[in-house]
């Protein structure tokens, strides 16, 4: 197959490597992809944003199907432009992604659907959020309605502090129309993990559970980022619990999806979180009764869960998608390999604040059957490779236990280096906190 990935970052790196270890032996590109992808695959110069241009592309190249990492150009739009000029595309349809785009349209299809999830209501005026906040204790939730770039949620754990978080997205507009509107949400209690359905509008298969790490420094502590690191599987996911999470979370969505005529089809990440005797921490029961509820919902790949989940699957990924994006999607279209997997990611002096850019990276070129390195902010300047992000690489381990995967993942990253990196020395400490304990 002729495949064209959208993206630039280790989510699109990993995509692309597992692209090119299928049998098959595909023709992969990347739009605009990075210096990561430009060693294993083409990269196009057309940016993820422009749609058109991408369309015309892949038009002229008559590319077999384009693998759409990012949820901005989703909510815009590509895979309609896509789909409308005869083109395959994995990812859902802008009226699918608004799954992610917006808060409160999830939020309607959840209740719609009856999936369990934090109680919530959706407000315009600041006086009315106000008052609502008596009726759902502390801490609290206050969540921009749209794209805030991951800074859209205050976890308040005063009232003045949901006031002030009510006051800034409402009055102060501080992340403009992203935040006109604005969600109070009962706080869930436990342990965050996720799963990610791949859907084909109708039918769905879970891929292998994964958590990752969103604070910025050792124990969960600092600002929130994209993510430092990911493994999978999570322990905090039973295989109990499966069973409820494809036939009340995931595939009720679909349906419900589906009943307002919206075909969804690519990744639905559902960001969940977990309360039971297995999670850590846990804490009072949520509203709804479920020991597990949803937080979230995305509308595509993980970043970096996926380059945990990625190594793990074995058989054709591109029949995987391409199933998916033509509703033929059945369970052995899955293959897990009974492994596990730890990314560990390698980040800038200042991230998530501003970093400098353009610093080589050195220790690339180890090769090791079991690790491999994905960039994420990379680029490539008079023959070097040299960061050009926040995040800079995702560093992946695999093994046959958890501590196995982990370990070599450290053993890997303690080899690369460039000034000013760090990374968290503490992936996959709750899953080790209860296994180990
Ligand atoms: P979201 O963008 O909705 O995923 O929220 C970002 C983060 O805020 C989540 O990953 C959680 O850590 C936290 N969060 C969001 N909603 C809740 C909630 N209802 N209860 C507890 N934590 C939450
Ligand atoms: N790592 C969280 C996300 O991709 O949204």
């Amino acid at each position: 197959m002729k495949i064209l990935v959208v993206g630039s970052g280790g989510r699109e790196h990993a995509i692309t490597w597992r692209l090119t270890r299928d049998v098959e032996g595909h023709r992969v590109f990347c739009a605009p992809g990075n210096a990561g992808t430009a060693l294993i695959a083409t990269n196009v110069n057309i940016g993820v944003s422009e749609i058109e241009k991408i369309v015309e592309w892949s038009k002229n190249e008559k590319i077999d199907l384009v693998v759409v990492g990012p949820e901005a150009p989703l909510v815009a739009g590509l895979v309609d432009a896509l789909e409308a000029a005869g083109i395959k595309a994995f990812g859902p349809v802008a009226a699918g992604a608004r799954m992610e785009g917006s808060k409160t349209f999830a939020k309607e299809i959840m209740q719609s659907a009856g999936v369990p999830t934090a109680k919530a209501e959706t407000f315009t005026d600041p006086q009315a959020a106000k008052e609502a906040l008596a009726s759902y204790g502390l801490p609290v939730v206050i969540k921009a309605d749209g794209l805030a770039a991951g800074k859209g949620v205050v976890v308040a754990e005063t009232l003045q502090d949901a006031e002030k978080a009510i006051d800034d997205m409402l009055v102060g507009n501080c992340f403009g129309s992203a935040g006109a509107e604005v969600l109070i949400e009962e706080f869930l209690h436990g342990e965050e993990c996720s799963i990610l359905a791949v859907v084909d509008g109708e039918n769905a298969v879970l891929l292998p559970s994964s958590q990752d790490h969103k604070r910025v420094f050792d124990g969960d502590t600092g600002p929130n980022t994209g993510g430092m690191g990911a493994y999978s599987p999570a322990p905090v996911i039973t295989d109990d619990k499966l069973p409820l999470i494809r036939d009340k979370i995931i595939l009720p969505v679909i349906k419900e999806l589906k009943r307002r005529g919206i075909i969804y089809r690519g990744i639905l990440y559902a960001g969940l979180m977990v309360n039971d005797e297995n999670s850590n921490p846990r804490g009072p029961v949520a509203i709804s009764g479920s020991p597990v509820n949803v937080v979230e919902f995305n509308a595509r790949f993980g970043d970096p869960e996926t380059e945990a989940i990625l190594p793990r699957l074995g058989g054709s990924f591109a029949n995987l998608l391409l199933h998916a994006s033509e509703g033929t999607l059945k369970e052995e279209d899955v293959v897990v390999e009974d492994m596990a997997a730890a990314t560990i990611i390698a980040a800038s002096e200042g991230y998530p604040g501003s970093y400098a850019k353009g610093k080589e990276i050195s220790g690339l070129s180890d090769e090791s059957a079991n690790s491999v390195v994905f960039h994420c902010g990379t680029a490539e300047a008079e023959g070097k490779i040299v960061t050009s992000g926040g995040r800079v690489l995702s560093v992946t381990g695999c093994g046959k236990t958890l501590r196995e995967a982990v370990d070599e993942a450290y053993r890997r990253i303690s080899g690369i280096s460039f000034e000013g990196m760090f990374y968290r020395k503490d992936i996959a400490h709750r899953a080790f906190e209860r296994t180990e304990a």
